[in-house]
C-alpha cells in the first residue's frame, strides 16, 4: 500500500501524458496496458482506431481488387464512429459504429491494409484530433506510431520501444495461435516489415523517434523488467512535474 504514504500520493495525484510510441508487434501495447494499470490511468490504444476504420473500409466495398478507394473513405469518414469500452476483465475493447470489433480488427485481412489506410492524411487528421480530445484531462498513456511527435508533442514521458525482427515476428506468431487463429510465421514477419517501411516513409507524421524519447529495447527483458524500467520512468516525471 505504498500509495497511503502521504507523500507518494501527493505525487500520484498531478497525473501526466504518457506516449508510447515503436514497431509493429514490439510489445507496446502490452506495456502500455501495464504501465497504466500500475499508474491508475487510463490506456488507449491508438492502432486499434486506425484498424477499425481499415474494418470499415473493408466492410464497406472500399477496398477493392487490391485497390483502396481512398477517395471513398474520405467521404465517408463522418459514418465512422469509434469507441472504447471495458469488459468484464477489465480489458478495453474498440467498438466500430456501436459493434465490438476487438477480435475482428487484429486479424490478418485487416492488418494486411491498416498501413495503407493509416497514410492517408485525412484519415490521420480525424484520428488525431480525437485522440488528443481522448487525452485532454492527462493521466493517459497512449500507444502508436505518432504519439510523442504528433498527437502529445509536449508528453512528459515518450517511450520509444524497439525489439529485434525474429522477436517481434515470433511474439505476434504466438499471439494469433494463442487466439487459434491460423497464423504463418514467414506471412507473419513480411507483414510486420512491410508495415514498418510503409509506417516509416509515409508523408503524413510517418513513425519516428521524437527527439526527446527514451528508448526502451525489449529484445531480451522480461515483460516485468520492462514495466518496471518504464514505471521508474514515469516517476521520475511524475515528481518533477510538481
Ligand atoms: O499498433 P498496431 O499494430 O495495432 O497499429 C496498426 C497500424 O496502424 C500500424 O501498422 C500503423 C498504424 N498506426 C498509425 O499509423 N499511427 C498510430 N498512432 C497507431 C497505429
Amino acid at each position: 500500500m505504498v500509495f497511503d504514504l502521504p507523500h507518494i500520493k501527493k505525487y500520484m495525484d498531478k497525473k501526466i501524458t504518457i506516449a508510447v510510441d515503436g514497431f509493429s508487434s514490439c510489445g507496446k501495447s502490452t506495456l502500455a496496458k501495464q504501465l497504466a494499470a500500475k499508474l491508475g490511468y487510463v490506456y488507449i490504444d491508438s492502432g486499434a482506431m486506425y484498424r477499425a476504420v481499415t474494418l470499415y473500409a473493408l466492410r464497406n466495398n472500399m477496398i477493392v481488387d487490391e485497390e483502396l478507394d481512398t477517395k471513398k473513405l474520405i467521404a465517408s469518414l463522418d459514418d465512422v464512429k469509434i469507441h472504447f469500452e471495458l469488459n468484464a476483465n477489465g480489458e478495453p475493447q474498440t467498438f466500430l459504429n456501436g459493434t465490438n470489433v476487438e477480435r475482428e480488427i487484429r486479424k490478418i485481412y485487416v492488418s494486411q491494409w491498416v498501413s495503407p489506410v493509416a497514410a492517408v492524411p485525412e484519415v490521420r487528421h480525424v484520428m488525431v484530433a480525437q485522440q488528443q480530445k481522448m487525452g485532454e484531462a492527462k493521466g493517459v498513456v497512449m500507444d502508436g506510431r505518432d504519439i510523442g511527435t504528433t498527437v502529445f508533442p509536449n508528453a512528459e514521458l515518450k517511450i520509444f520501444v524497439t525489439a529485434e525482427v525474429d522477436v517481434r515476428a515470433q511474439r505476434r506468431y504466438d499471439e494469433m495461435l494463442s487466439k487459434g487463429e491460423p497464423a504463418d510465421m514467414n506471412e507473419v514477419k513480411q507483414n510486420l516489415q512491410e508495415r514498418d517501411r510503409i509506417d516509416q516513409s509515409r508523408a503524413e507524421s510517418p513513425l519516428r523517434k521524437a527527439d526527446d524519447a527514451v528508448v526502451l529495447d525489449n529484445s531480451h527483458i522480461t515483460r516485468d523488467e520492462q514495466l518496471q524500467v518504464a514505471y521508474d520512468w514515469a516517476m521520475e516525471r511524475i515528481k518533477s512535474a510538481h
